[in-house]
């Protein structure tokens, strides 16, 4: 599917994340990010960006929309949508490629920004990456 056909159909997706950005807590950075994730069963996860007032005690939008579906009994997962509010697109966090690559390694990444999409994989994004097989080897 090449890039307009992967827009399409994640429209819906991508709407998602942009409303769960609303529900960012991010009195520290200001820098609020929603995103969307769809599971193997149709379902759609949202997160976004919560800092507690301890301020390294904060999440990312990805790893929140994961956590709450696999905590709801997700266990496949088919793409993530992202959206920051900004015009170029906000690149997801090293924590969040390693999460992604131990428990949804087969998302694809929808990185959106107001004048920029990028799809990603985790191969793009997460090249040479530690895998639990590498424990056995
Ligand atoms: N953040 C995300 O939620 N997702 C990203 O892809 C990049 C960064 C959050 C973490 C922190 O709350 C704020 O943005 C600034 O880094």
């Amino acid at each position: 599917m090449n890039k307009e056909e992967l827009l399409e159909k994640y429209a819906f997706l991508i709407e998602a994340a942009k409303r769960a950005r609303v529900n960012a807590v991010a009195p520290f950075s200001s820098f609020t990010v929603g995103a969307a994730l769809l599971g193997k069963s149709g379902r759609v996860y949202v997160g976004a960006n919560i800092e507690p007032g301890v301020m390294n005690l904060g999440l990312c939008a990805e790893r929140t929309a994961l956590f709450s579906a696999l905590a709801q009994g997700e266990k496949e997962f088919e793409a993530i949508a992202v959206y920051a509010g900004t015009e170029d697109v906000a690149h997801p966090c090293g924590a969040c490629r390693q999460v992604f690559s131990d428990l949804a390694p087969n998302v694809t990444w929808i990185l959106v920004g107001d004048k920029q999409v990028k799809i990603e994989t985790l191969d793009s994004l997460l090249p040479g990456r530690f895998v639990l097989e590498d424990l056995r080897r």
